[in-house]
């Protein structure tokens, strides 16, 4: 099937008696639903859903939730406009991380926001964050030097919240605010994934140690965010940055945005930003001392360019293998695994009857570890995304950024710091796990190893 079969509005214009209800999923259990299964092991549950059709309901509690399984549905379903960023993932995020953000508002407020977000993430931007990226990279192998045991959750988190924080919002953040970030995600985003998959409110209001753990959690993160904004306006200063394009922005009458609106769109920033980021830097480490022969085209691709001067951000264009080595370990460990949305009104998608307010749900995790996309395809084969083999991949198949009009702005920033921090590591070191690393994956709002200890030995 193609995209273009099940085009956006499809749906509107095929007879609504013709329409099929999605089949049920198997294994769910009386009250509970497929909330079990969701909670016990998430990653399988998913990727088996395509064996029961391309659009299968689950039961979670009380709810019917939508999934969908197939590449050319999924990019249906993200490019049409009967569907909204809502549903439970969304609700619980924008009860805690707040309602007029980018990453949760929908209509022109959507629209308004992203054109204030988007030139700080334009291509011919990136080159400006190319000096906080080659610097924070090098510090970064600097400090590895030593030899002593990485412990590679914190040091990715330390990174990515610098790069994003130097680079955007223009702060001087030491390391106690990236570590405070790190501890308030980490558990915010633990409870959030709960709150989605059981999703009974009235239970997280109890006085118990869990719940009280992620409302501190949570006034720190926003605590954290109102000190960035005030430390902004207490200098004076109006650097070009996205910091000062959020203070300076206007709303759909011209005048200037609420507080409200300020600190929520730095939270939903500072929040994808580094929690994605970290957690596909964890997934390259990985990688790394998992596939030594990789680690070591890596370094032969860096020294090809650069002969024996550290890697540049301007090499990063040129360093191919080296940006399919993070391609391929973003297919098979997508920091971004689950994505919903709510369907508007009643439409149809790949021939079956969605009703208005449903919940559907996708995997992009389920989706690029498809054997019907990929051969081979559990393999760790960077070289599947050259030009003459990526042809073969469906179109959908590998979308860790999504697309549409919610497509994540920072790919490009994304990739750009990715690709130089993998450079950097593997021409410097050889990676080896230590007797205590766990490199099996924890499942989250974001996939990441459960906790990935390396010991970093000098070329
Ligand atoms: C949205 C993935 C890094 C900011 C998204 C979405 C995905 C994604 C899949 C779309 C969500 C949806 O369709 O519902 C990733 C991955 C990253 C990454 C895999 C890195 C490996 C970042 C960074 C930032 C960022 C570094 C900011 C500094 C955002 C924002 C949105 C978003 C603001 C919401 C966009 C909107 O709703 O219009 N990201 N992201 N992301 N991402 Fe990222």
């Amino acid at each position: 099937m193609t995209v273009e079969s099940v085009r956006p509005g499809a749906g509107a214009t095929t007879p609504a008696r013709e329409l099929r209800e999605p089949p049920l999923a198997g294994g769910g259990l009386p009250l509970l639903g497929h909330g079990w299964r969701l909670l016990r092991d998430p990653l399988a549950f998913m990727a088996q859903l395509r064996d029961h059709g391309d659009v299968v309901r689950l039961r979670l509690g009380p709810k019917t939730v939508y999934a969908v399984t197939t590449p050319a549905l999924t990019g249906a379903l993200a490019l049409d406009p009967d569907y909204e960023i809502d549903g439970p993932l969304w609700e619980s995020l924008e009860g805690l991380l707040g309602k007029e953000g980018v990453a949760t508002a929908n209509g022109p407020r959507h629209r308004r926001q992203r054109r204030t977000i988007q030139p700080a993430f334009r291509l011919d931007a990136i080159p400006a964050y190319g000096p906080v990226m080659e610097e924070e990279a090098h510090a970064l192998v600097e400090r590895w030097r030593t030899g002593a045991t990485v412990d590679c959750t914190s040091e990715s988190f330390r990174i990515a919240v610098r790069v994003a924080a130097r680079c955007l919002l223009r702060g001087q953040y030491m390391d106690e605010r990236a570590e405070r970030l790190c501890v308030a995600l980490a558990t915010v985003f633990r409870g959030m994934y709960r709150r989605m998959v059981v999703p009974l409110g009235p239970l997280y209001r109890l006085p118990l140690p869990a719940n009280r753990e992620f409302n501190r959690a949570l006034a720190d993160l926003h605590l954290l965010v109102d000190e960035i904004v005030a430390e902004r306006r207490a200098s004076g200063q109006r650097p070009d940055d996205l910091l000062t394009a959020l203070l300076a922005a206007k709303d759909e009458n011209g005048e200037p945005i609420g507080e409200q609106e300020i600190h929520d769109q730095v939270v939903a920033i500072l929040t994808p930003g580094s929690e994605t980021v970290a957690s596909t830097i964890m997934w390259l480490l990985q990688v790394l001392a998992e596939h030594p022969e990789h680690a070591d085209k890596v370094r032969d691709e860096v020294e090809s360019v650069t002969g024996s001067r550290p890697v540049a951000f301007d090499d990063v264009r040129k360093l191919g293998h080296t940006n399919n080595v993070v391609t391929e370990a973003m297919r098979l460990r997508p920091a971004v695994w689950i994505l919903t949305r709510r369907a508007v009104t009643d439409t149809a998608l790949g021939g079956y009857r969605i009703p208005a307010g449903a919940d559907l749900v996708y995997s992009p995790y389920a989706i690029q570890r498809d054997a019907r996309s990929y051969a081979n395809n559990l393999e760790f084969d960077p070289d599947r995304w050259l030009p003459e083999r990526v042809r073969d991949v469906p179109k959908y198949a590998m979308s860790p950024f999504s697309v549409g009009n919610r497509k994540c702005p920072s790919d490009h920033f994304s990739m750009a710091q990715l690709t130089l921090i993998t450079a950097a590591v593997a021409t410097a070191f050889r990676l080896e796990q230590v007797p205590g690393s766990n490199d099996t994956t924890r499942v989250g709002i974001t996939l990441r190893p459960h906790r990935l200890l390396l010991r970093p030995v000098p070329r």
